[in-house]
């Protein structure tokens, strides 16, 4: 059952009435910005956001800007109705859903823009330009709109975590970021709301990023350190699947710069498309010393 109080805000300022009175009233707030058709990934941020502070916002918003033209922004599945009864099960207080208006006042095009150079530019965004602008600056918003003490967000999309802590701290936004594991399907896909585009052929090929990023993990915690080789390997091993990869990375998990063989803090970034469904996922880990 979920409480009864949950409350839906879709205007910025009936939404800052809303935190000022929880803020003083003590309260620490705890935020996760999505773009809604939840599942139980999201969910699980929603959970540790409830662990961890007073008053739960959840933000359900497709944001335009970090579409591209021949992307998805039009198709993405809204499911409003069923989000709330998840969120509301998962004792969250406000879902706040503004309009494209109410985020993008002077429209999408508008002036100012968050774009964290470097990191934003490779393995995702060499294949989604100005993708992580559009994330860096919605997220910028919202964490000025809803002034959280907590923002949760998952490792699943780990290079958008690592722009979200980059900018957090270079703006010196006063917000803990939180990352929160991938929640996965039984057969180790990374729950998706993409996922939901796969045909049941497709689906049962899918869970095969995943376990090639374990077998690349492997053979590397085995002492493989031909990193390019790896990577091309596991590229050809998915083409032959039915995938079209778009990269697959080893790098250096503290900065996403590319690993070399001496690097112990690595992730293993996948992106590829299955069909006309774009899938990522990645796996991180530490090499013991002794090996
Ligand atoms: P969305 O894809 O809806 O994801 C919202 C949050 O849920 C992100 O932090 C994402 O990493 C997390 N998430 C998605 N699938 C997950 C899984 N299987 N396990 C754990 N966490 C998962 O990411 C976005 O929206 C947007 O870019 C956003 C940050 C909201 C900005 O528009």
């Amino acid at each position: 059952m979920g409480l009864i109080n949950m409350q839906t805000i879709n205007t910025i300022q009936a939404l800052r009435a809303v935190i000022k009175e929880a803020k003083l009233a003590g309260k620490t707030i705890g935020f996760v910005p999505t773009m809604g058709n939840l599942h139980s990934g999201h969910i699980r941020l929603v959970e540790e956001a409830r662990k961890q502070c007073d008053v739960i916002v959840t933000s359900i918003f497709v944001n335009p800007t970090q579409f591209g033209a021949n992307e998805d922004f039009g198709s993405y599945p809204r499911t409003l109705e069923a989000d709330s009864a998840l969120l509301a099960d998962a004792h969250c207080n406000i879902v706040f859903t503004p309009t494209a208006l109410e985020m993008y006042a002077n429209g999408v095009s508008q002036s100012t823009v968050v774009s964290v150079a470097g990191l934003s530019e490779q393995l995702c965004g060499e294949h989604r330009a100005g993708h992580f602008a559009g994330v860096a600056t919605v997220v910028s918003k919202l964490f000025n709109i809803v002034q959280p003490d907590k923002a949760f967000f998952g490792e699943k999309d780990f290079q958008q975590l690592a722009v979200i802590r980059r900018f957090t701290t270079e703006l010196a936004f006063p917000i803990t970021i939180v990352g929160v594991p991938t929640e996965r399907a039984e057969d180790g896909l990374a729950l998706s709301s993409r996922n939901g585009y796969l045909s049941t052929e497709e689906r049962a090929i899918a869970p095969a990023i995943y376990k090639a990023l374990c077998q690349l993990r492997d053979a590397i915690l085995n002492g493989q350190r031909e990193y390019t080789m790896l990577c091309d390997a596991t590229v050809l091993h998915l083409q032959k699947l039915g995938f079209d990869p778009d990269y697959v990375a080893i790098q250096q998990g503290q900065n996403l710069q590319p690993a070399s063989a001496t690097d112990t803090d690595l992730v293993i970034l996948v992106a590829a498309k299955l069909g006309k469904t774009r899938l990522i996922d990645n796996i991180a880990f530490q090499i013991p010393s002794a090996l």
